[in-house]
């Protein structure tokens, strides 16, 4: 038997799923309500929702912004509510030159770009610990690629005509997914120069957010697998701001709702 698989008249243990804001978890809640109906329980600060989604059981939860928070709320996810893997959705900024404002990014590694305790350990190592980066469980980061992959198919051609005043780049090209990695740090990053800089110390960043390096981190501590995936809300200059908020609204959503929906349609646990 499949070490991961569940022994029969074993319950499931669920999925773990978060984002930072309420537009990043697209239509989760309401379909796990229409599903199954949603068991919540607060702890923390933090509400955390128990159900099934796509015959998935799952606890969905808002981490809220930053590495403290994606870090405290996963902790809550593995040691309370016993996840047997983490995946995180949202936005970010795009970093690497051939990623723009409607692409997806699937985190392959993650890394904390503001972890600095130089001289004492190279730049991005997290002391003791002995590493800078932090590898997405394979097997959920492929499955989450390829329901990226099915979502631009069957929706991307949608997506152009809804969305053509946010996203202009898709009257000619559809939305692309990139795979490698994340990068994380508790700034909102919003400059040429920022982002600059970021480019200058990490040539192969993709994207750059403010939680999932820091989930990574708890996962690899404790041995959960995760994932992460990201939509381009911004290039982190100086329109970032303008570009995540319009695109935060409405578009955030949709692209959740369904890279989820694709996403946990086809999630088998025993996959991994
Ligand atoms: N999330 C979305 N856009 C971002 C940016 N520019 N910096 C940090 N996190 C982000």
């Amino acid at each position: 038997m499949n070490p991961s698989s569940t022994p029969p008249g074993a319950a499931a243990r669920p999925l773990g799923v978060l984002a930072a804001l309420p537009q990043e978890l697209g239509d989760l809640i309401a379909t796990m309500q229409a599903e199954s109906g949603v068991v919540t329980r607060t702890l923390g600060r933090r509400d955390y929702h128990l159900g099934a989604v796509h015959g998935v059981p799952c606890v969905v939860t808002l981490a809220r912004v930053g590495k403290v928070a994606a870090a405290a709320t996963v902790s809550a996810l593995i040691h309370v509510f016993d996840v047997e893997a983490v995946v995180f959705t949202g936005v970010a900024g795009g970093v690497g030159p051939d990623v723009h404002v409607g692409d997806v990014v699937v985190g392959e590694t993650l890394l904390q770009h503001d972890m600095n305790a130089e001289p004492l350990f190279p730049r991005h190592e997290i002391p003791l610990l002995a590493r800078s980066r932090f590898d997405a469980d394979r097997a959920l980061a492929d499955a989450l690629a390829a329901a990226c992959e099915r979502f631009v198919a069957e929706e991307g051609v949608a997506l152009a005509a809804r969305f053509s005043a946010a996203l202009p780049r898709f009257e000619t090209a559809l939305p692309a997914v990139h795979r490698g990695l994340v990068i994380s740090g508790d700034q909102f990053v919003a400059s040429a120069v920022a982002v600059g800089a970021l480019r200058a110390a990490l040539p192969d960043a993709l994207a750059v957010e403010m939680e999932g390096a820091a989930l990574a981190q708890v996962c690899y501590e404790y041995e959960v697998p995760c994932a992460v995936v990201r939509t381009i809300s911004d290039t982190a200059d100086e329109h970032a701001s303008t570009s995540f908020s319009s695109f935060l609204t409405d578009i955030a959503s949709t692209y959740s709702t369904g890279i989820l929906r694709r996403f946990l349609v086809s999630y088998r646990p025993a996959q991994r």
